[in-house]
């Protein structure tokens, strides 16, 4: 049930770590949507439409009037951050009009998103309190990019990352476990480590692919190449990655629901003490708990 005073339309995804965050839905959908390991976005509901900036100040005014001291702001849907400098300035604005003791605004961000915002623009934002973006990177791997129809490379993913890091904007980038299947697992692991050793975001999660509504279009962008990996490959796969990493100052996890193992950690403090445990659950089954089935989700 929806106690805000907002008409969101529904289904509306945020990172875990928002859980306390107003979502505000200042656009509906996802600009770009061809994803083909992503479901999140493609009921007709969810068609791609900026919400007019009417509706944005009527939703932050009412909230005010109800909640004058919520200080985390999420802006919704799947990738906010396509708006113009010009509107999210607008918004950001009228956030920190409403709200005084705002602390923080995040959103999801793709890559291209930014593409057209130069690092001063960006550092504005970051003026007004966009403190953080969650980019879903998923891979640095080239061919596997390229196969699930991300429509990024390692380097437009790079030239993203470092201007955000430019601007004073942290980068917590999201990275799908088992994404290449067992093909072009190692070089995922590898390429994607490449990646962030040449950015240093501030965070890096990974998810584990999963595909609730069948994985049908996902297949075909494989060719007939992709075979899942098992449990114990998706292991194999997060230790190649970690063991292939050089972060400075970096937290990491990999807690989101659908994965089987959860790892925490500061990297590089944590590195040695995560490849560990990852050995041991490849090594000796039932040392360390895992999430069963049920357990997991999307
Ligand atoms: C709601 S999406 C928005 C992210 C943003 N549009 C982007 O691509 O940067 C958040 C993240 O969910 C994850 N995700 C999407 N489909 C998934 C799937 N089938 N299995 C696991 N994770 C998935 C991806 O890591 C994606 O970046
Ligand atoms: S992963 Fe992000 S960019 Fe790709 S379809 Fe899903 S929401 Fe859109």
């Amino acid at each position: 049930m929806n106690y805000l005073p907002i008409d969101y339309i529904e289904p509306v995804f945020r990172p875990p770590s928002e859980a306390r965050s107003l979502i505000l839905q200042v656009s509906n959908g996802c600009s770009y949507n061809r994803c083909t390991f992503c479901d999140m976005y493609t009921s007709p509901q969810k068609k791609f439409k900026p919400k007019a900036i009417a509706e944005i100040e009527k939703d932050i005014k009412t909230v005010a009037e109800k909640m004058p001291g919520m200080t985390r702001f999420f802006l919704a849907d799947g990738d906010a951050m396509t708006l113009s400098f010009r509107r999210l300035k607008e918004i950001l604005e009228c956030i920190n009009q409403y709200f005084p003791s705002m602390e923080r605004v995040t959103a999801y961000c793709l890559p291209r998103n930014i593409k057209k915002k130069t690092v001063e623009e960006l550092a504005e934002l970051k003026g007004l309190g966009l403190s953080m973006v969650y980019v879903g990177c998923e891979s640095g791997d080239d061919k596997v990019l390229e196969c699930v129809q991300k429509g990024e490379t390692f380097e437009t993913s790079k030239d993203a990352l470092v201007k955000l890091k430019a601007a004073g904007i942290k980068s917590s980038v999201m990275i799908l476990n088992g994404l290449g299947g067992r093909k072009f697992s190692e070089q995922h692991a590898i390429n994607t480590a490449r990646l962030m050793n040449e950015t240093q975001p501030e965070f890096v999660s990974t998810l584990v692919v999963s595909f609730p509504m069948g994985e049908e279009r996902f297949r075909a962008g494989f060719n007939g190449d992709y075979e899942p990996l098992q449990q114990s490959d998706l292991f194999t796969e997060i230790r190649t990655f970690i063991a292939h990493l050089e972060l400075k100052n970096t937290v990491f996890r990999s807690d989101h629901a659908s994965n089987y193992l959860v790892l925490k950690g500061d990297l590089g403090a944590d590195k040695q003490a995560m490849l560990d445990k990852i050995d041991l659950a490849l090594n000796k089954p039932g040392a360390i708990p895992l999430r069963q089935e049920w357990q997991r989700g999307l």
